[in-house]
């Protein structure tokens, strides 16, 4: 049987270890993709420190967000076919509607993409926007899906703050943009200020600020979540503004929901999208070709690099890991160890 590379976490919060695993043929409905590039979010850095909410087994595989290309398809797979450039979705199984739950996570119960081979449910994965390499798809599936997903509603005219230049944030600012709305930005990093600018952002020091220049936000991209977060945020809303609950980075204290209902805000919650919401954002960013930003890249060699590298934030942009396809000392599109894109 053949085998693949993965990198799986160590169960005490060390580094991850590389390890070998055998690859099956796909079973019928599923789908081999030999892995391309796997992009890290926040929420990678507990999973493999051994401090996540959700039990995580040791040997488990880590990484959510991956693109690849399908290499075999297993009996009666419909939607793809050997050759073709897809991405997989973060929420296995969730389709359309609303989250069935949280039982099917890559990294948790599953196994996830920080691998050479990944076998998947043809349901779970989508196609890649031509104009996009693996680099820049593999960013999608989390970051770039919750802040389509936090924004939605959002239109010319509105006025969004995103809070710190996360991920997340960086995806919502591009969004905000198409859609045709100002955007301000706070950050706790004075040095990323030109990169923000460049993407359209107004960086503003507080949400104060940001309230005093709009004369109030229709929408508060949530990161923060916590109690003096939040009621910062709800402080900083226009009449009838929303805040979109998507981080709780500055978690602890209470709400102070007097001050939301003197706001007649409105406070939603998101758990990443479903794959007709990803397909629908992948129309949006192939019109206007639009481009994730990349901090660096990473050789599949040197993942736990590219997890050290994360976890400093020190840079503006998505952290990627690019797979080498077998027989090529280089992925194509790679462009050096430590390369920005
Ligand atoms: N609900 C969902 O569906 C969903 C999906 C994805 C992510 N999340 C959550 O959203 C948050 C951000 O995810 P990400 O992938 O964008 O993270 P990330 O790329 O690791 O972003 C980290 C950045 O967030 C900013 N930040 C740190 N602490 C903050 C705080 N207390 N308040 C505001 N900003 C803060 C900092 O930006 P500066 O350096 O500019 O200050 C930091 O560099 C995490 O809590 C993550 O778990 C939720």
């Amino acid at each position: 049987m053949a085998h693949t590379r993965v990198f799986q976490v160590s169960g005490g919060g060390g580094p991850l270890v590389e390890a070998r695993r055998p690859v099956a043929a796909p079973g019928p409905g599923d789908v081999l993709v030999r892995v391309r590039a796997v992009s890290l979010n926040a929420r990678d850095l507990p999973i493999v420190e051994g401090r996540y909410a959700r039990p995580v087994p040791r040997g488990r595989v880590p990484l959510s967000d991956g693109a690849g290309v399908v290499e075999a398809v297993g009996a009666g797979v419909t939607r793809w076919q050997v050759g073709d450039r897809v991405v997989g979705v973060f929420h296995p199984g969730w389709l359309y509607g609303a989250l069935p739950g949280w039982d099917t996570l890559y990294g948790v119960q599953l196994d996830g993409w920080l691998a050479e081979q990944v076998v998947v449910g043809e349901h779970d994965l989508v196609a890649v926007p031509e104009h996009l390499s693996f680099e820049e798809a593999a960013t999608l599936p989390c970051a770039a899906l919750t802040a389509w997903s936090a924004l939605a509603g959002t239109g010319p005219g509105d006025t969004v703050l995103l809070q710190g230049s996360g991920g997340v944030s960086l995806f919502a600012c591009q969004f905000a943009r198409l859609a045709g709305a100002r955007v301000l930005i706070t950050t706790s990093s004075p040095h990323k200020a030109d990169q923000l600018l460049a993407l359209g952002a107004e960086v503003v020091d507080t949400p104060a600020q940001a309230r005093d220049l709009t004369g109030g936000v229709d929408l508060v991209v949530e990161m923060g979540g916590g109690g003096r977060s939040i009621a910062q945020s709800i402080a900083a809303l226009a009449m009838g503004g929303r805040i979109a609950l998507v981080g709780n980075l500055a978690a602890g204290g209470g709400m102070d929901l007097t001050a939301f209902l003197a706001r007649a805000a409105t406070l939603r919650t998101t758990t990443v999208g479903n794959r007709a919401d990803f397909e629908r954002m992948n129309r949006a960013i192939s019109a206007h070709r639009l481009r994730p930003v990349i901090d660096r890249v990473f050789p599949f060699d040197q993942a736990n690099d590219a997890v050290a590298h994360f976890r400093a934030r020190t840079g503006v942009g998505k952290v990627v890991v690019s797979v080498p396809h077998r027989g090529e000392q280089r992925p194509a599109g790679f462009s050096g160890a430590a390369a920005r894109t």
